[in-house]
């Protein structure tokens, strides 16, 4: 595997940051995961947008970076089978004597590499997953991509050791998203999500499924639904990354609805489906 650290193209097992980093140190860091279909990156300029957004949020010199970015996509794109994959980057405040304020003169630590897709098989071959609700034990500012994810890892985990694949987070009797993902319940054949705010991550993959009911002509309510509106919910489903668009059968071991695929859900993901295709072949970005 080629990683790309600080202007250096270094393979994988020989690429080091110190043990002084403060990304290692605090999670003192933000990242971006951009899918790759057919070599091309999925909404790289939203990605990137994001990506200064949280440098911003989190006061990081957007201008210290010297990174052409499309150059180091296109090279990382590269190093994929068939072009299909994610790539993943990371920026940290730097390595510096470790004190909780900000070091003066550290520069950022940049950090890229490009991960193949790994094939689903199964039922469902990953769009369909199954969930639990657990109390949103992170910070208030979920909005800001950062490396510093101890809350939604355990969350992650307590899903995993509970053989489901999510955890969607209950706070203030509204579910906001999941662990991993951004989640949507269908009802009355209406599509419930979270609005943008500090409590959620405002997923990539959320806005072009947003975009895409808009041209269904499925209407879409920016409120995200309590806990007992998530568990009448006819269908529910989840957007990442990493996941596209899943349907979410099984909450908390119950079936979501009669616990198949729904018809909102189908139609959005085939829409997806025909995006991704278009991406792939350049006619989309
Ligand atoms: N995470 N909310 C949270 C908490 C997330 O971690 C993610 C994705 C999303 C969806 O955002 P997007 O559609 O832009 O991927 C929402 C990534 C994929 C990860 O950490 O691996």
């Amino acid at each position: 595997m080629l990683v790309y650290l600080n202007g250096d193209w270094i393979p994988g097992e020989d690429a080091c940051v110190s043990v002084f980093d403060r990304g290692f140190v605090f999670g003192d860091s933000v990242y971006e995961v951009i899918p790759v279909y057919g070599y091309r990156l999925f909404r790289e300029a939203a990605h990137l947008a994001r990506l200064k957004a949280s440098m911003t949020a989190v006061g990081m010199d957007v201008n210290a970076l010297t990174v052409t970015w499309s150059a180091v996509f296109a090279r990382l794109a590269e190093t994929l089978p068939s072009g299909e994959g994610t790539v993943y980057l990371q920026v940290t405040r730097g390595a510096a004597p470790r004190q909780h304020a900000f070091p003066a003169n550290a520069p950022l630590t940049v950090f890229a590499y490009a991960r193949p897709r790994v094939p689903e098989t199964g039922v469902g071959a990953g769009y369909e997953i199954s969930a639990i609700l657990c109390d949103d034990i992170r910070w208030a500012r979920c909005d800001i991509k950062t490396t510093s994810l101890i809350a939604n890892v355990l969350l992650a985990q307590e899903a995993a050791a509970r053989g489901a694949e999510e955890a969607l987070l209950v706070r203030n009797d509204r579910v906001n998203e999941g662990a991993v993902s951004n989640v949507f319940a269908v009802r009355a054949g209406r599509l419930f999500t979270a609005p943008r705010n500090h409590l959620i991550l405002g997923g990539v993959t959320r806005d072009v499924v947003l975009e895409l009911a808009a041209g269904l002509g499925i209407p879409v309510e920016d409120r995200a639904p309590s806990r007992a509106e998530l568990l009448e919910a006819e269908e529910v489903f989840i957007t990442s990354s990493g996941r596209e668009v899943a349907a979410v059968t099984r909450i908390d071991g119950r079936p979501v609805g009669d616990g198949r695929l729904g018809p909102v859900f189908r139609r959005l993901h085939a829409a997806f489906q025909t995006f991704k295709e278009e991406v792939r072949i350049g006619t989309r970005t």
